[in-house]
């Protein structure tokens, strides 16, 4: 299935056992050099089929160890010396092999390098698949704060191939899931009841119905000055928790445990008539999710101060009113604090 997001100028195909088009769509343009970008776990499990891939065309493999500690200015210059040794002109292309560190450094790097050069995306994780390869943001991690350092940059397409699911591990399926969960929160009841059934999914739906919602979101609002900003539902809080946490907690996880505070405040502050809250709880559980985390908001809070939406020292928070629907609410860090304690508090 293809979904065409021609505003941006790319393809998103998405499909099982996939090798044949990614293959051609290499072969289009074989006069190229290519320069693939994974993290060295991803490498080692999928390098015989990245070799049968790329055995017709010049290729170049970069990889890094895997984390989130490697989305850092440290793996970026190492990538753009790599490129640079290896005489990549602006005709060459950049092919993202991995999850969403690999999605966002890549991005990086091509949204850069020579000023801009192309960049073709292969997210391997559930997340990556439903959510980070799409949607065009791209960055590093700076003095200790997520994406401190990016740019809006778009791939010329992107292959999204879900046998690579096969090899991902349960809590890394469970991380997307999460994040499947708060578009459910933010827009589909119909998706959240299917998840919550916790049968065997169908990926290609999900993933399908997934990036509709986003691309519902981030169409005419790309740079995220406005309705892109209900994507970040549960990521205000969902930033400090990976940070204060060392990145033990992953970013879907931190996302389901930020929409969970967000859902438990909105209904303490009389804006979701119903505690659906606790069903998102019982949701999340059966997907070993974890829902809380112990921290102290002001150690949050500064973190959430350098969060790039803020304007006037205040800040655009999404509160969900049912599963399904959301609204937004313009608050000051005083009225943040109160927020996120009432979100915190059981
Ligand atoms: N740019 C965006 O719009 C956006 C959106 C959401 C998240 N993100 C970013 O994405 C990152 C998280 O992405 P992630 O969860 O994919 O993390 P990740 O890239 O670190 O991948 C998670 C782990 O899975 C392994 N892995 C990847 N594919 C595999 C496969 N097919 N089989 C086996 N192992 C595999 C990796 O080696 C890694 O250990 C965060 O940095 C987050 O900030 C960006």
């Amino acid at each position: 299935m293809i979904l065409n997001v021609e505003e941006n100028n790319y393809e998103i195909n998405i499909k099982n056992n996939n090798d044949i088009e990614l293959r051609d769509y290499i072969l289009e343009n074989k006069n190229r050099k290519f320069a693939i970008i994974s993290d060295e776990n991803v490498y080692f499990i999928y390098r015989n089929k990245l070799n049968n891939l790329l055995r017709e065309v010049d290729s170049y493999i970069f990889t890094f160890p895997q984390g989130e500690n490697s989305k850092s200015f440290k793996i970026y210059e190492e990538i753009l010396k790599f490129l640079s040794d290896n005489d990549f002109s602006r005709g060459d292309a950049i092919i993202s092999f991995g999850g969403g560190v690999t999605g966002d450094i890549s991005g990086y790097v091509a949204s850069t390098y020579l000023r801009g050069i192309d960049l073709i995306s292969v997210p391997t994780t559930l997340l990556s698949m439903i959510d980070s390869s799409v949607g065009g943001k791209n960055g590093i991690n700076f003095n200790g704060l997520k994406n401190q350092i990016g740019s809006f940059y778009f791939p010329s397409y992107v292959h999204i191939d879900y046998d690579f699911l096969k090899t991902l591990d349960k809590r890394n399926i469970n991380n997307g899931l999460a994040e499947i969960f708060k578009y459910s929160v933010l827009e589909d009841k119909n998706l959240y009841l299917y998840l919550k059934e916790n049968k065997e999914l169908d990926y290609e739906q999900i993933i399908k119905k997934s990036l509709e919602i986003k691309l519902k979101y981030v169409r005419g609002d790309e740079k995220d000055k406005g309705k892109r900003q209900y994507l970040n539902l549960g990521h205000t809080i969902a930033h400090g928790i990976e940070g204060l946490s060392n990145y033990s907690i992953n970013h879907g996880e931190a996302v389901g445990i930020g929409t969970i505070y967000m859902a438990r405040a909105s209904y303490k502050m009389g804006l979701a008539k119903e505690p659906f809250y606790l069903d998102l709880i019982d949701s999340y559980k059966k997907y070993n999710l974890p829902i809380s985390y112990e921290f102290c908001t002001k150690d949050i809070l500064e973190i959430i101060k350098h969060d790039k939406k803020i304007k006037d020292n205040k800040i655009n928070i999404i509160l969900p009113t049912e599963i399904g629907s959301c609204t937004n609410k313009l608050v000051s860090f005083e009225e943040l604090e109160k927020i996120i304690n009432l979100g915190k508090e059981i």
